[in-house]
C-alpha cells in the first residue's frame, strides 16, 4: 500500500512528465496494433496459405501479382472487404476465421472451397464503387461516418469520378466505350441480367483468353442466332478502337493517316483469316500471306519497339501522377498539369486497348507515343520549374 502511495505522491509531483508519458505509451500500442493489421493484410501475409504460382486455387497472391490490378495498386483487401472501417473489420473477423480453418480443415477441404468460390464472394457493388460513379456516391451517401480513419487501404479513398479519371478508367454504367470494345454494359446487364463475373470470370485469378471473352459474345451476336444484335461478321461494331486505329483517328491531338495497308483495301479479315475457324488472332505467318518470308522479321520489330516504349510510358505515367498528387497536397496550381495529364493517358490507354503494339498502324502509333512521351515530360518539367 505504501509503495502505491508513495507512487501516486510521485505522480501528482511530475504531471507533466506522466501525461506525455502516458501518451507516449497509448500510441506505440495503438501504433503496434495497426502495424500488426497492416502487415495481416499485405499479399506476403495471405501467400503464407495461399502460395501457389500460375492461376487457379492457392495460386491466389501470384495470379493477382500479374495483374493490372496489382499494377494499379488495388490489393486483397481492396476487393475482400467492404469499403469504411466496419468492412474493414469485417474482412479481418473473415481473416480470422481463415487461420481457424487452416488448422482444422484437411488439404483436400481447403482446396473444395477455393476450387467454387461463392458467386457473391466479391459481390457487383465492390467492383461499381471504383467502376462507376453513381454507386460510389450511393454508397458513399448511405455510408454512415467517415470512410478513412486512418490510412488503411486505396479503397476507403476512392472518391468517383476523381480516382476513376487518375486511373484512365472509364464509366461502366454510362460510357459505352470501354477498353478498345464498343459495349453497353447497363445495357447487356440490366436486359440479360448478367453480373460481372459471367464476362470477367478471369479478373484476377483465373487465366481467360481474350477469345474466350469473344465468344461470350458470340453465343447472341452470331450468324446463326436469331435476334436482333449485330453479327459477328461485322467486327467494327464492336472493336472501335481498333477499327480508329486503322483509319488513323481517335487520339487527341495528334493528327494520323490511314495505315499502309488499310488504305491499301486489306481489310480486316484479309488478316484476321482465321475467323470461321475460331482463331481471331493472327500472328507473324498471317504477313507472309501476302509478302515475302523477311515481314515476319519487321512484325517482330514493330512488336518489340513498341512494348518497350510502352513500358517507359507505364512509369512514366505513374512518376507523373505522383508528382501532381504532391503538389496537390502542398496546394500548387496543378489545374493545367491534370489537364494535360488526362489527354496522355487516353492517348496511352488507345495504344494499349488496340492491343497490337503497332501492328495496325505503326506511324500512328510511333506519333502517339512521342506526343505522350513529351506531354508527361511537359508536365514534370513545369512541376519543378514553377512555383
Ligand atoms: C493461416 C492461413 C491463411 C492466411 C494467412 C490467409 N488465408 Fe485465406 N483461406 C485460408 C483457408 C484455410 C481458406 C479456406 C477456408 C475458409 O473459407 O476460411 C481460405 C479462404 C479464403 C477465401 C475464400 C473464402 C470463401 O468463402 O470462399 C478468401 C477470399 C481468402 N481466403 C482471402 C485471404 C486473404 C485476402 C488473405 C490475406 C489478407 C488470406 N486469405 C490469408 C487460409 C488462410
Ligand atoms: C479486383 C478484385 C480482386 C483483387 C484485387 C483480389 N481478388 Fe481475390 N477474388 C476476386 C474475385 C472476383 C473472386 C471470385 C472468383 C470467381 O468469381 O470465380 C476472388 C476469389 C478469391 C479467392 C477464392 C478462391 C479462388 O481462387 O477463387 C481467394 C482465396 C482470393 N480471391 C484471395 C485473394 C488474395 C490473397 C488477393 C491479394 C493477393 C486477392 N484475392 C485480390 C477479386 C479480387
Ligand atoms: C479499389 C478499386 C477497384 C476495385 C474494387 C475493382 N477494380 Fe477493377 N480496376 C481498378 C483499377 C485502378 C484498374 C486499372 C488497371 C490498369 O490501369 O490497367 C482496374 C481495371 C479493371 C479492368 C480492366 C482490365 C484489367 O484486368 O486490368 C477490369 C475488367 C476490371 N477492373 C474489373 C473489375 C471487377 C470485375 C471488379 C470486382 C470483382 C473490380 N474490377 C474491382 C480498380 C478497382
Ligand atoms: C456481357 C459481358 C460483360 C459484363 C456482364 C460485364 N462486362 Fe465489363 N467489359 C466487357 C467487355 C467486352 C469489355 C471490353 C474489354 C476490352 O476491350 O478490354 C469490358 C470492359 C470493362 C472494364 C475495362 C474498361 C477499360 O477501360 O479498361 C471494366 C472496368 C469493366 N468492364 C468492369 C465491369 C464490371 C464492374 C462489371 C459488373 C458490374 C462488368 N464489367 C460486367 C463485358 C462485360
Ligand atoms: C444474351 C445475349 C447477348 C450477349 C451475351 C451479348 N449481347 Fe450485345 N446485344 C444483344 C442484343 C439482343 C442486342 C441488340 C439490341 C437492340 O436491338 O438494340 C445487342 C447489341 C449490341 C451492340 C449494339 C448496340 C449498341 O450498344 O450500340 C453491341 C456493340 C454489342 N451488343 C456488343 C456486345 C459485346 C461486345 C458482347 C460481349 C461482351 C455482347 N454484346 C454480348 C445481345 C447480347
Ligand atoms: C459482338 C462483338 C464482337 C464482334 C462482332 C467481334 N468481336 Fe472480336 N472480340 C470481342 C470481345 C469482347 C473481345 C475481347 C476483348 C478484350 O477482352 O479485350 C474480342 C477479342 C478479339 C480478338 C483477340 C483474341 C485473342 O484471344 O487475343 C481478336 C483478334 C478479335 N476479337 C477479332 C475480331 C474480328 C476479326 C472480328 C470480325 C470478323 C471480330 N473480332 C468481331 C467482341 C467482338
Ligand atoms: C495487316 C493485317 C491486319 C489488319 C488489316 C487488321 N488486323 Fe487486327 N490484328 C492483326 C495482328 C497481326 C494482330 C495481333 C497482334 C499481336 O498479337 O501483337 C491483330 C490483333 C487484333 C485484335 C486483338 C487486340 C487485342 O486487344 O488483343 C483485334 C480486336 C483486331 N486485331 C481487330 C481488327 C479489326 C476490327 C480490323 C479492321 C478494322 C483489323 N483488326 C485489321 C493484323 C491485322
Ligand atoms: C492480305 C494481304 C496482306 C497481308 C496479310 C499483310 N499485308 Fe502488308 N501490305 C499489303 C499491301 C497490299 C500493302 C501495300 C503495298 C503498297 O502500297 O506498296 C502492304 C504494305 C505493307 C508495308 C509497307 C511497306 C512495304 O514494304 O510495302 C509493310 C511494312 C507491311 N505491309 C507489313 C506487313 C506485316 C508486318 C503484316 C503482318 C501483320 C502484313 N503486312 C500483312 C498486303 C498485306
Amino acid at each position: 500500500m505504501a509503495l502505491v502511495k508513495r507512487f501516486w505522491i510521485w505522480c501528482t509531483q511530475h504531471v507533466l512528465l506522466v501525461t506525455v508519458l502516458a501518451v507516449l505509451s497509448l500510441s506505440v500500442m495503438a501504433l503496434v496494433n495497426i502495424e500488426i493489421l497492416h502487415m495481416t493484410s499485405e499479399p506476403e501475409f495471405c501467400a503464407m496459405c495461399h502460395p501457389g504460382h500460375g492461376f487457379g486455387p492457392l495460386a491466389e497472391v501470384d495470379s493477382w501479382e500479374h495483374s493490372g490490378h496489382a499494377a494499379a495498386g488495388v490489393s486483397c483487401l481492396d476487393c475482400h472487404g467492404r469499403p469504411g472501417p466496419l468492412g474493414y473489420a469485417k474482412a479481418k473477423m473473415g481473416g480470422l476465421k481463415d487461420l481457424y480453418m487452416q488448422f482444422t480443415i484437411s488439404k483436400e477441404e481447403k482446396m473444395a472451397i477455393l476450387s467454387n468460390p461463392d458467386a457473391d464472394l466479391v459481390p457487383m457493388e465492390q467492383c461499381l464503387f471504383c467502376h462507376s460513379d453513381s454507386e460510389n456516391q450511393k454508397y458513399r451517401e448511405n455510408h454512415r461516418g467517415p470512410l478513412e480513419i486512418v490510412e488503411m487501404r486505396l479503397l476507403d479513398h476512392v472518391e468517383n469520378p476523381d480516382f476513376r479519371q487518375r486511373k484512365g478508367l472509364p464509366d461502366i454504367l454510362s460510357e459505352t466505350q470501354v477498353g478498345g470494345t464498343h459495349f453497353d454494359h447497363a445495357f447487356h446487364m440490366e436486359s440479360f441480367d448478367l453480373t460481372c463475373r459471367d464476362c470477367h470470370f478471369g479478373v484476377v485469378h483465373q487465366p481467360k483468353s481474350k477469345t474466350e471473352r469473344m465468344n461470350q459474345c458470340i453465343t447472341c451476336h452470331s450468324n446463326f442466332a436469331e435476334t436482333s444484335a449485330p453479327q459477328i461478321a461485322d467486327c467494327t461494331v464492336c472493336h472501335q478502337v481498333q477499327l480508329d486505329m486503322n483509319i488513323g483517328q481517335g487520339a487527341q491531338g495528334v493528327a494520323g493517316e490511314t495505315s499502309l495497308m488499310y488504305g491499301a483495301d486489306i481489310s480486316c479479315e484479309m488478316c484476321h483469316t482465321g475467323v470461321a475457324s475460331g482463331v481471331y488472332r493472327p500472328s507473324a505467318s498471317n504477313c507472309t500471306d501476302c509478302h515475302e518470308a523477311a515481314y515476319r522479321e519487321i512484325y517482330q520489330e514493330w512488336g518489340s519497339e513498341t512494348r518497350n516504349q510502352l513500358e517507359r510510358m507505364h512509369a512514366l505515367r505513374a512518376e507523373t501522377e505522383n508528382a501532381l498528387k504532391k503538389a496537390d497536397e502542398v496546394r500548387r496550381d496543378t489545374k493545367n498539369g491534370w489537364e494535360i495529364y488526362r489527354t496522355a493517358l487516353a492517348n496511352l490507354k488507345f495504344v494499349k486497348s488496340d492491343g497490337t503494339d503497332g501492328v495496325h498502324n505503326r506511324f500512328y502509333v510511333q506519333d502517339i507515343l512521342e506526343t505522350v512521351e513529351a506531354d508527361f515530360n511537359r508536365i514534370l518539367n513545369d512541376l519543378k520549374h514553377t512555383w
